[in-house]
Order: structure tokens, then C-alpha cells, then sequence
């Protein structure tokens, strides 16, 4: 094997739609610019002690563009955490690193693309830093990535919750019922934001804006009195309940990312409780993480391996990819792992508010102000 013209790739973190489009698009431009491509398996537990990868190729990554999941496999939370919540850093241990450091001498690597979100970016700063010429490409569902438009896996997951509030909308029809849907999003609420808006919720609770049970209360009442007799609700698995803050599954401890889940059922009994009306919760949990990408999230997956590839060939390591519509451009990773939150007053939260969606806030959003030829005042 030719020193020098060899990529590495590995997909750490939590899986999502549209990894193997990846590692196709890597694969596929890496062979038209004379690379040949291995694949760590388990994310970066691949790259020392044992060592394990596999060669990638046209032939063995024939097919997986529309595969979920990941043909390399991926580990949360492994040997080499570096990060624990938001801008806190954990040193992975330069043991480990200098592992890593004989692996790519051993296998005569010229880069090495680390496909993952904030935590497993944040890795492959410290990699970076340690002088190992790495890319990043962003990836994670809760689309939570400053510096890039979009993640891809977010729109196949905003895809999935918004099939569940399409089924959910015609029960709660039937049955008169409030229906609760609790969706992923850690820290930013853009699924329950977007799949909100497409499935045709009435009240959105993330964790971006404080909400209260009087004001959810409020809008399941405001609809029975307009005729509606059912409510969709789509909540955050991050949202902080008033006064309590986040639902866990298990005890926070610190150095570990806590899981979460359960927000649904309690707003659900809640809400049941204050208004005597028959309310259901359900929690969508993995299946937006699995099944086949979007072709969105096809199109951006695939230009992202492209891109990456041609940052390893140009050597501007330390990057990640970004999507800045309509084009790919790269920052360095130490600027790109910073979290993306929906901001109350974006766009898409007014135009929500404009539908009468309700956020469980005190909802005293000014009203659109429309300019242009033509605009009148609201
Ligand atoms: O970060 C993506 C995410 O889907 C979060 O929304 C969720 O809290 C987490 O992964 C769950 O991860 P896991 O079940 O793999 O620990």
C-alpha cells in the first residue's frame, strides 16, 4: 500500500439516518482522487488496543446509501470521552492518544475523518491538537451543531416524529383525547420545533422557552371551546418541567451524560389531572434514530463525505464540514462544536405562533410585522 494516500473513517456517537451515505461519499471521492479508504470499527475504540478496521470500497459500500445505521458501528460512550455536557472537557488519556499516534503510522494514514457530533468532535479537536491530521463531519439528530444549517439525521428524524403525529391526529380525533408525543432533543428542541409545525401540533414545549401547565392547559381549553376537541402536544425529552427541570431515566452523575426520557408521561398525567380530559402519552424515543435517511439527508450526507475528503486531500485538518446553504464550506472543529438552540424569536417559532401553536409561554410574541410592497400593519 502506497504510504501517504490512505484515508481513515469513523463514525462515533449515537447513530443516525445517513452515516453510511457518508461513508459512501468518502469512499467513492476518495477513489476518484486515488485514496484508499479503511473504516475503524466502534467509532474510535477502533483505532488502538486492538486496533480493528476493515477496508473500505465501491463494492462493499455498494448499496448502503439508503441504510440506516452504521456498517462501521459506533460507541457513545467509550475509552475516549472528551467531553461531559456542553463546553465541559474531559483530557482523553495521552496513553490512549499515543496509540492512536502508532496506528496511523502503522497503517500510513494521511487523515482520518471522525463523522460525529459535539462529544465526538470534541475528541477529535483533542486529536487534532495532539498534531493527528483529522476532519470532522457533523452529525446528530437533534440538528444541536452551530456552524452548519443542518446535521444530517435531523430531517429523517423530524420525518419520523411527524409520521407519529400524523397517526396520533387521527386517534386523538376519534377519542377526543389529548395526545402527548415526547421526542429526542437533549438540549435544542428543533425536532419537536419542526415536527411540530409539519405534523400539525397545537402546543410545542422545548427546552428553549419556559413553559407552564396553566398555559398548556390554557390551549387544550382555548380548542375545546373552538370546536377542537382534541390536542396534539409535542414535547422535548429535554423541556424543563416548571419548577422540577429535566426528566431522567437514571441518576445524574458527573462525567456522564445522563439519559433522559419520561417528560411525555408526566405532562400527559398532568394535563389529565387540571382538565379531566382523557390524555395519552407516547415516546418516540430510538426510532427516529433508525431507518433509512431522507433524501435530504441523502444529498447532505453524501456532500459532506465529498467535502471531507477534498479537506483531507487540500491537508486543512483540524476542520469540519459545514453546510452553509447552498454550498459546503469547512471551520475549524474548536469553532464548530458549539451548541445551536432555537431561538424564541426565529422565524419558525413566529410563524408557529402566527398558526396560534402555542408554546406554553405567555405567548406575547408581537404579531408578524410584514414589509414590502403592499405590507400592512398588524
Ligand atoms: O444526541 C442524540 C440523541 O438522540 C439525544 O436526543 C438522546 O438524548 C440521545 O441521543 C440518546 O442516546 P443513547 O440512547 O444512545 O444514549
Amino acid at each position: 500500500m502506497q504510504i501517504g494516500k490512505r484515508i481513515g473513517v469513523l463514525t462515533a456517537g449515537g447513530d443516525c439516518p445517513g452515516l453510511n451515505a457518508v461513508i459512501r461519499g468518502i469512499v467513492k471521492s476518495a477513489e476518484t482522487h486515488s485514496y484508499d479508504v479503511i473504516g475503524f470499527l466502534k467509532g474510535y475504540e477502533g483505532l488502538v488496543d486492538p486496533v480493528k478496521y476493515i477496508p473500505l470500497n465501491s463494492r462493499n459500500t455498494s448499496g448502503i446509501l439508503t441504510q440506516g445505521g452504521t456498517i462501521l458501528g459506533s460507541t457513545n460512550k467509550g475509552r475516549f470521552a472528551a467531553a461531559i455536557g456542553v463546553n465541559d472537557r474531559l483530557d482523553i488519556d495521552p496513553e490512549l492518544v499515543s496509540g492512536v499516534k502508532t496506528t496511523f503510522d502503522h497503517l500510513g494514514l494521511s487523515g482520518l475523518i471522525c463523522i460525529g457530533g459535539d462529544g465526538s468532535l470534541a475528541v477529535a479537536q483533542q486529536l487534532h491538537e495532539q498534531g493527528l491530521p483529522v476532519v470532522g463531519v457533523p452529525k446528530t439528530i437533534d440538528n444541536d451543531l452551530s456552524s452548519t444549517a443542518f446535521t444530517f439525521g435531523f430531517f429523517s428524524a423530524v420525518f419520523c416524529a411527524t409520521d407519529a403525529l400524523d397517526r396520533l391526529h387521527t386517534t386523538a380525533a376519534s377519542h377526543e383525547r389529548v395526545m402527548v408525543l415526547e421526542v429526542m432533543g437533549r438540549r435544542a428542541g428543533w425536532i419537536a420545533l419542526y415536527s411540530g409545525i409539519a405534523g400539525g401540533g397545537d402546543v410545542i414545549l422545548i427546552p428553549e422557552i419556559p413553559w407552564t401547565f396553566d398555559a398548556v392547559c390554557q390551549a387544550v381549553i382555548t380548542r375545546e371551546r373552538k370546536g377542537k376537541k382534541f390536542t396534539l402536544v409535542v414535547v422535548a425529552e429535554g423541556s424543563h418541567l416548571p419548577d422540577i427541570g429535566m426528566v431522567t431515566q437514571e441518576k445524574a452523575e458527573s462525567q456522564k451524560q445522563v439519559r433522559l426520557g419520561g417528560i411525555g408521561n408526566y405532562v400527559a398525567k398532568e394535563i389529565e389531572r387540571r382538565l379531566g380530559k382523557e390524555t395519552r402519552a407516547v415516546v418516540l424515543g430510538h426510532l427516529q434514530r433508525g431507518g433509512n435517511p431522507t433524501t435530504f439527508d441523502r444529498v447532505l450526507a453524501t456532500q459532506f463525505g465529498a467535502h471531507a475528503v477534498r479537506l483531507v486531500v487540500e491537508q486543512q485538518f483540524g476542520h469540519m464540514v459545514t453546510f452553509e446553504p447552498p454550498n459546503m464550506n469547512s471551520i475549524p472543529i474548536i469553532d464548530a462544536i458549539q451548541l445551536s438552540m432555537v431561538t424564541p424569536h426565529c422565524s419558525a417559532v413566529q410563524a408557529a405562533r402566527a398558526l396560534g401553536i402555542c408554546f406554553g409561554d405567555d405567548d406575547k410574541e408581537p404579531p408578524f410585522k410584514f414589509s414590502g410592497p403592499g405590507a400592512v400593519d398588524v
